[in-house]
């Protein structure tokens, strides 16, 4: 868990620039849908993290304990970055959404394994998310914070996923296929409501609903088969290219 642990060290002292003096250029048909969806991924990502904290805990490990400490304020940091761009567009920040509640509480029925499972959820559809708006945005302080953002969350994904491995090493076959079933559907459903509740703004950078799910099928394919395989791909072969030499 060490090398997570440099990982975020560096990742947090590696920032992209963002020049926040200039006002942010965004075409009209953008500006409402990118406020309406911004809003719903800034709520999301800005819990305190209480709950996560204290299940890290429970691994007796202090480098995994940091490490997740370091996770829980680069996910604070983005919901910051997003805050700004809302704030610069004098829209308000959103208490809560309904989505946002129905995570909170599936990760907190279970313990730290199933946590991060339902964690990784959002996570694997925050990356096509995000990709998405880094692609269809060139006012360079979105540019910069969508490409931050995605870079980060290339880093969350191959950090749980590392974990994971490990943690669900000692699972049979057919209880890996079950969990793989279960956590589709949960991931499935999750993309559903994503597609329609982000529509607008999916529709308005070019993506369409099915791309949409077909690319979050995929990289769910290539996570699951990092954590739940038999043989599961080592995480350097995938992930470790973000990992500071
Ligand atoms: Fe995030
Ligand atoms: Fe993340």
């Amino acid at each position: 868990m060490k090398n997570w642990l440099n990982y975020f060290e560096h990742n947090r002292t590696h920032r992209a620039e963002i020049d926040w003096q200039k006002p942010i250029e965004l075409a009209h048909a953008l500006r409402a849908p990118l406020i309406r969806s911004l809003q719903r991924f800034q709520v999301g990502e800005s819990g305190e993290g209480n709950h996560l904290r204290s299940h890290a805990a429970t691994t007796g490990d202090p480098a995994y304990q940091a490490a997740i400490e370091l996770f829980i304020k680069e996910e604070q940091e983005h919901a910051r970055l997003m805050a700004c761009i809302l704030q610069k567009q004098n829209a308000p920040l959103l208490k809560m959404h309904w989505s946002d509640g129905c995570f909170i509480l599936l990760r907190r029925l279970f313990g730290l394994r199933h946590e991060l499972l339902v964690l990784l959820i959002p996570e694997m559809i925050a990356k096509r998310y995000f990709r998405a708006l880094r692609d269809r945005f060139d006012d360079p302080a979105l540019k910069a914070v969508f490409s931050q953002i995605l870079h980060d969350e290339d880093g969350h994904l191959g950090f749980h996923v590392d974990f994971l491995q490990a943690a669900l090493v000692s699972l049979s076959l057919p209880e890996r296929a079950l969990l793989r079933l279960v956590w589709r559907l949960v991931f499935r459903a999750a993309c559903l409501v994503v597609i329609v509740d982000h529509r607008t703004i999916l529709r308005a950078v070019g993506v369409s609903a099915t791309t949409f799910w077909w690319d979050c099928g995929l990289l769910f394919d290539e996570v699951a088969a990092a954590i739940l395989s038999r043989a599961p791909t080592p995480v350097s072969a995938r992930f470790a290219r973000i990992l500071p030499g």
